[in-house]
């Protein structure tokens, strides 16, 4: 008789590749990209430096830095025929399938979608993190009936983007806001989205639709949804006073609080300590409904802490303290998924190409649990 081999659930514990891109410690709580700590990047640099960061892999230099600035802005653009794609189904799709249908036509353009030389497909890649921010905006305008707005040259990566939500250029707290935001979701190793890339341009899919397989994974609440669905949490609530009862209720009926838990860090998520800290301030200049959900989101966050953190490894994760922040910002909850998507393609294009270059079609296999070698009966003949 056949030994049935070990099944990894998940995956969980098993290593797909090594990799030079980034580092989760989930014991001790860290993340570093190419080296540097995320504490020291969210507080020094900027999006389009820890973008230079990722794709080419070391930190910029000043030249280096304006040239990549040059390249991203002149690819924010979005074809008229993206808009009318768009527009045709504003009404019928959710804001990330838009963006995972817009994502797909970005090789509209691209006359050699699939490219076999790492610097052809590092052009794309920037094409991709550039217009990524910029359909996502246009999805959220179109969506409430408003026209797209066009990219501002003057504006960093990120400012843009809450420029073209808006159409007013955010004040430099908020701006700064939306840049760390940009930052710490811009790469976390081989997570589900990026794994899915991985899958998809291992077969030598060309990036647009590996960026696609991406968009399409970070759809689920266990992934890129669990901000949208902590902040629903925080708004079922609705009084900082219902908070412990509501807890105690979900964890008693074995529900899952959303922004909390993670595969890899049985720890606090290092990601969600610095937006504590953005929140601890943004408190004091939020309005009324967003102050009562700040309120919740830290009372729930003691209280989760107090009852899974050291005993079940389960602490707050970077969804959990985002979506008050993005509402302080005036970024609504539709938006919320479409943001980390935007900001994640950078890694997802920095993974497709480093794995590029060792390339091994992925190919697992499973336990056949069925019948063999049944008697085919004529359809006339089965009850
Ligand atoms: N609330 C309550 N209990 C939880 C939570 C949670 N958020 N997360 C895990 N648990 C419990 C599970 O119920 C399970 O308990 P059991 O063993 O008694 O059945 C145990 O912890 C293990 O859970 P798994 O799902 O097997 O662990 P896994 O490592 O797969 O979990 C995951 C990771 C999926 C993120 C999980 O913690 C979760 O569902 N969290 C909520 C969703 C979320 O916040 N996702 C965002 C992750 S960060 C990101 O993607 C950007």
């Amino acid at each position: 008789m056949e030994t049935k081999p070990e099944i990894h659930y998940g995956l969980e514990g098993v290593y797909i590749a090594e990799s030079g891109i980034s580092k989760v410690d989930g014991t001790l709580g860290r993340l570093y990209y190419r080296g540097y700590s995320i504490d020291t990047l969210a507080q020094n640099s900027s999006f389009e430096e820890v973008c230079y960061l990722l794709l080419y892999g070391k930190l910029p230099t000043e030249d280096q830095l304006n040239d990549l600035d040059k390249k991203l802005k002149k690819e924010r653009a979005i074809s008229e025929d993206t808009k009318g794609l768009i527009e045709g189904f504003a009404d019928k799709l959710s804001p990330l399938d838009l963006l995972r249908t817009a994502v797909s036509a970005a090789a509209e353009d691209d006359s050699k979608p699939y490219s076999d030389n790492e610097a052809e497909n590092v052009e794309k890649a920037i094409r991709i993190i550039a217009k990524m921010p910029t359909v996502s905006a246009a999805i959220w305008r179109l969506r409430n009936k408003k026209d797209p707005i066009e990219p501002d040259s003057n504006l960093g990566h990120s400012e843009n983007f809450l420029y073209m939500l808006s159409g007013e250029k955010p004040n430099a707290e908020k701006a700064k806001f939306m840049d760390v935001m940009f930052i710490i979701h811009a790469e976390h190793s081989s997570n589900a989205s990026t794994f899915a890339t991985l899958v998809a341009c291992s077969t030598l899919a060309d990036i647009y639709s590996a960026v696609t397989a991406g968009v399409s994974t970070l759809k689920g609440p266990l992934h890129g949804g669990a901000d949208e669905a902590a902040i629903k949490m925080m708004r079922d609530i609705g009084d900082p006073k219902n908070t412990e009862s509501y807890i105690n209720e979900a964890l008693a009926g074995k529900k899952r609080i959303m922004g909390f838990g993670h595969r890899v860090y049985k720890t606090y998520d290092p990601r969600a300590r610095i937006l504590k800290a953005y929140l601890e301030r943004a408190k004091d200049s939020a309005d009324e409904d967003v102050r009562k959900l700040i309120e919740i989101s830290l009372i729930a966050e003691k209280l989760m802490i107090e009852r899974l953190g050291e005993s079940h490894g389960i602490w707050p994760n970077v969804d959990f303290f985002a979506g008050p922040l993005y509402l302080w910002a005036g970024v609504q909850t539709e938006v919320f998924d479409i943001i980390f998507a935007s900001s994640r393609s950078l890694g997802w294009c920095t993974h497709i190409i480093e794995y590029w270059r060792n390339n091994k079609l992925f190919r697992p296999l499973e336990v056949y649990t069925g019948e063999l070698d049944l008697e085919y009966v004529p359809i006339e003949r089965r009850s």
